[in-house]
């Protein structure tokens, strides 16, 4: 992904620059202007981008690193999440080199009926069905319509389907995003500071895990002035949430059903979708434990998130086996820096194409890691191509493989041992 750092002494507005984050070995910092970098840098997937802008500042990863690590910056991601289709069917959006190549389509709360709901929903989300009650007296669950303007910013909103991510600080929310002069009807948001574990709070937005195959439904139409992205529930100024995507009710919606992760080893491993609309840091997880098999939500990229105008594909990181969703779905680890969290060694992208496809992504984490799973990966059903990472290497090439399935089609991930 692409980040900028944010300096919480400073806490500035950042630019929205672009130099490629130099991979370890080279040393060719690119120092062009922001503004033309943005053109000139897209980020076609497999080729992802990190980068930590400290306003106008490029910085170097160690020092990104060392300043994370002394609670000295948060991250911001910038990054679009897209990854390139194999060359025949046409991707109209890509053709000019300033667009970053992106297809979606959409799913709605009225266009999902319940039998096109994941099949493991209700197993898989015991928090998000299994009370019938609030206090408030409304319905909840995960179909249950959000109170608008009626809870509390310091709850988090379980009843409603929301799924708390208790390992990171922020009392359950999956990301913050505090914008004290937004206004709805905002083009976009000029100042954004992103939360960090213990801070008090304040208004802005205030994002969320959904159960495994489904999506978040909130985000505001206005976003960072600069392209980062916002996302979630709006806490505002009384101290209470409010829908920010009102012609969504619910908190969460159903993806796209058809791809499933099935884990045939010992070991689990942990998937982490970024929060995006919002910090986008890979802390949505799926996780897949040994023989089980899991919902991979997919999206209508058209009908989806609108990055710049442009739709937008989810991106999974994923970790090596036996990684705990709690110590990997983090944007740094604890442990294992180097193959965890935002350096996990591979990443699949999935959306749902305007042409009807689903294309799914399996590439490697280049250049942010150099790590390589320690399993097999294999995409079987109703696929266009072989995609697989076995014996260390990628199929068609290094930089991984594209593949896709149609409409109403259905894929398996596979981890194998290696
Ligand atoms: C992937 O699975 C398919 C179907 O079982 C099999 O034919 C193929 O050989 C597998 N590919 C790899 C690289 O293991």
């Amino acid at each position: 992904m692409k980040a900028a750092v944010l300096n919480l002494a400073v806490a500035a507005s950042f630019a929205a620059g672009a130099a490629a984050q130099p991979h370890h070995h080279h040393h060719h910092h690119k120092r062009n202007a922001p503004a033309e970098k943005r053109e000139v840098e897209t980020t076609y997937v497999p080729a992802t981008v990190t980068q930590y802008m400290l306003g106008d500042e490029v910085v170097s990863a160690d020092e990104a690193k060392d300043g994370i690590d002394k609670g000295l910056y948060v991250v911001v991601g910038e990054t679009t999440p897209t990854f390139t289709p194999p060359p025949p069917p046409a991707v109209t959006s890509s053709s000019s080199s300033k667009t970053d190549g992106v297809f979606i389509q959409k799913v709605t709360a009225s266009s999902a009926s319940p039998s096109s709901a994941p099949p493991t929903t209700t197993s898989s989300a015991p928090a998000a069905t299994s009370s019938s009650s609030s206090s408030s007296g409304y319905p909840t669950g995960i179909d249950a319509e959000f109170p608008d303007g009626k809870i509390k910013c310091d709850h988090f909103p379980e009843e409603y389907g929301a799924v708390p991510l208790n390992w990171l600080g922020l009392g359950g929310w999956s990301g913050l995003q505090f914008t004290p002069s937004y206004k709805f009807g905002d083009f976009s948001i000029s100042f954004i500071e992103t939360g960090v574990k213990g801070m008090s709070k304040k208004t802005g937005f205030y994002s969320y895990a959904c159960p495994e195959g489904y999506v978040k439904t909130q985000w505001p139409s206005a976003q960072g002035s600069t392209k980062q992205s916002v996302g979630g529930l709006y806490c505002n100024s009384d101290g209470y949430l409010e829908l920010s995507r009102p012609e969504s009710k619910t908190l969460c919606e159903p993806g796209v059903p058809g791809i499933t992760i099935n884990n045939k080893m010992t070991k689990n491993v942990a998937i982490c979708r970024t929060d995006y609309p919002g910090i986008e840091a890979m802390v949505i997880p799926v996780d897949a434990q040994p023989g089980a098999v899991r919902q991979l939500a997919n999206v209508e990229s058209a009908n989806y998130y609108h990055w710049d105008n442009k739709p937008t594909t989810l991106q999974y990181y994923v970790n090596q086996p036996g990684v705990s969703v709690e110590d990997g779905c983090v944007w740094d680890c604890p442990e294992d820096h180097d193959e965890c969290g935002n350096w996990a060694p591979t990443i699949l992208g999935v959306g749902k194409s305007s042409d009807g496809n689903t294309y799914i992504s399996l590439f490697p984490n280049t250049p942010t890691s150099s790590a390589k799973p320690k399993m097999n990966i294999n995409i079987t059903g109703d696929i266009s191509i072989p995609c697989y990472f076995k014996d260390g290497a990628y199929a068609v090439s290094d930089s991984g493989c594209t593949t896709t399935i149609p409409s109403g089609g259905k894929a398996v991930v596979t981890f194998s041992d290696a």
